[in-house]
């Protein structure tokens, strides 16, 4: 009970610095994650979720799509940002208002303003779908951070140093959960675990991930 007489929820937003450069904003859009799901429903419906080929050959575990000007995709000739979904060779349907506005906020309460994105990448991770340890490296512009929103089941976040060979830490994220890391730590490795079983309200079986990137101005 505060002082106003006001019974705070359980999950009270919180912010914890885990590394410099490294912020993890807790429950930051859990109250919003319902609307944000609708929203990539609506997206998928136009630019389904798939799962990309890497330059290796091997298919990736999770199926990725993508809102804004550029979207990230990956084929046997590369990783890359198109402005076109390679599926249907049109646009990227444009990033919803209310994306936009998370991601702003959400680099500003970490100390990033002003951040304003041109790409979002959407991750969707069923169980034992995860992603190696990687450097988010394509973008022409490391000024600006990136802002990853969490929804539906849990995930261990690796995070890493800029040493690839450093062991990660292992940080337990959740529906809700924004991570945002820039500055000294734009081009830290990070990945996740593989997703373990599990069921959410708002997302059954799946995770489902927003990454937020300016990949030029
Ligand atoms: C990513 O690195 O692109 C996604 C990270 C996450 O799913 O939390
Ligand atoms: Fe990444």
């Amino acid at each position: 009970m505060s002082d106003n007489g006001t019974l705070w929820p359980l999950e009270t937003p919180s912010q914890e610095g885990l590394a410099d450069g490294v912020v993890l904003l807790r429950n930051f859009c859990g109250s919003d994650a319902a609307s944000l799901l609708q929203e990539i429903d609506t997206i998928a419906a136009v630019a389904p979720f798939r799962q990309l080929t890497v330059p290796g050959g091997h298919t990736m575990s999770v199926a990725m799509t993508n809102t804004g000007t550029f979207g990230w995709t990956s084929d046997r000739a590369g990783y890359r940002y198109t402005t076109n979904d390679p599926l249907s060779d049109r646009p990227w349907q444009p990033m919803p208002r209310s994306f936009l506005a998370l991601a702003e906020l959400a680099a500003t309460e970490a100390g990033f303003a002003p951040f304003t994105p041109n790409a979002c990448l959407i991750n969707r991770y069923a169980v034992g779908a995860k992603l190696s340890l990687h450097q988010d490296k394509d973008e022409l512009d490391y000024t600006h951070p990136i802002v990853s929103v969490s929804l539906g089941l849990p995930a261990t976040f690796l995070l890493g140093s800029l040493q690839r060979s450093d062991t990660p830490r292992r940080i337990r994220i959740e529906s809700g959960d924004v991570m945002v890391w820039g500055g000294p730590a734009r081009l830290i490795y990070h990945g996740v675990a593989p997703i373990r079983p599990g069921s959410h309200p708002l997302t059954g079986s799946f995770r489902i991930n927003l990454t937020f990137r300016c990949v030029m101005h």
